[in-house]
């Protein structure tokens, strides 16, 4: 299997970074709903929950940094034949879903109010305690807990519960239709080699 796209398939970096981060988006809300209806506050379990909803998060940012710099290397498949508004409702779609890649582990780090102790295996400081905190703070004249409320809000509240959801199901929903009603290739060119 190739490394790079083609002009009919994903290459297996490409491949591998999608399903990969499709996992952590997954293990992420899983963690988190976990720690929200099957943990009681101030236990490990919830605490553990935590922390691997903290470490999921940070992963997928690291993976969709590697992922831009090789979407911008290697030209996509082409397309599989389809209207003007099919094409551009994938791009847009494809867009998003880059964007939300990003916006929610920054929002996320931006408003956590405690370390992340990565898969229990080394700390990275929360935002609060950093230098670069502490230099918007004097220079804006804003405490942390100004700071982080929106964020905060747009991570959990807007983003993690409504548009995330919305975004990869419409995304989900649109492979299934390719793949079993138009019968095309696009669910294949993330699957396949052929
Ligand atoms: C793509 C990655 C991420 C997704 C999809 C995501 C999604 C979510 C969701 C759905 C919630 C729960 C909202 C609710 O209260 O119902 C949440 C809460 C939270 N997220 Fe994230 N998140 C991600 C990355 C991160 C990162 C990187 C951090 C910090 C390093 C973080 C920190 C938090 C914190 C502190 C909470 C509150 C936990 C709680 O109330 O139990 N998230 N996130
Ligand atoms: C079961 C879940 C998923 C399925 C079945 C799926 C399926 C696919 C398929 C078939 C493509 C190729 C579309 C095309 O070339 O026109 C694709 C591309 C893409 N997927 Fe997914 N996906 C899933 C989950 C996710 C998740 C969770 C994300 C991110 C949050 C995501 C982000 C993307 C992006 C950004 C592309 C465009 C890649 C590019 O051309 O740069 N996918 N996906």
């Amino acid at each position: 299997m190739g490394l790079k796209n083609t002009s009919n398939n994903y290459g297996s970096i490409a491949k591998w970074l999608h399903w990969l981060t499709a996992a952590l988006f997954f293990a992420a809300y899983a963690s988190v709903y976990f720690r929200h209806w099957f943990t009681e506050r101030d236990t490990p379990a919830n605490w553990t929950a935590l922390q691997l909803h903290l470490s999921f998060g940070v992963t997928i940012a690291v993976l969709v940094t590697l992922r831009i710099i090789w979407r911008i290397m290697n030209q996509a498949p082409a397309q599989e034949p389809g209207s003007k508004l099919e094409h551009g409702a994938a791009h847009a779609g494809h867009y998003a879903l880059y964007a939300i890649m990003v916006i929610m582990p920054v929002t996320g780090y931006l408003g956590t109010k405690v370390d992340t102790e990565y898969f229990f295996l080394f700390d990275i400081a929360m935002f609060e305690s950093t230098a670069m905190f502490a230099w918007i703070s004097t220079t804006f004249n804003i405490s942390y807990q100004a700071f982080e409320a929106p964020l905060d809000y747009l991570h959990k509240n807007i983003l993690g519960a409504w548009l995330v959801w919305i975004l990869i199901l419409g995304h989900v929903l649109a492979a299934l239709y390719h793949h079993f009603i138009k019968q095309d290739r696009t669910l294949r060119k993330m699957t396949t080699n052929k």
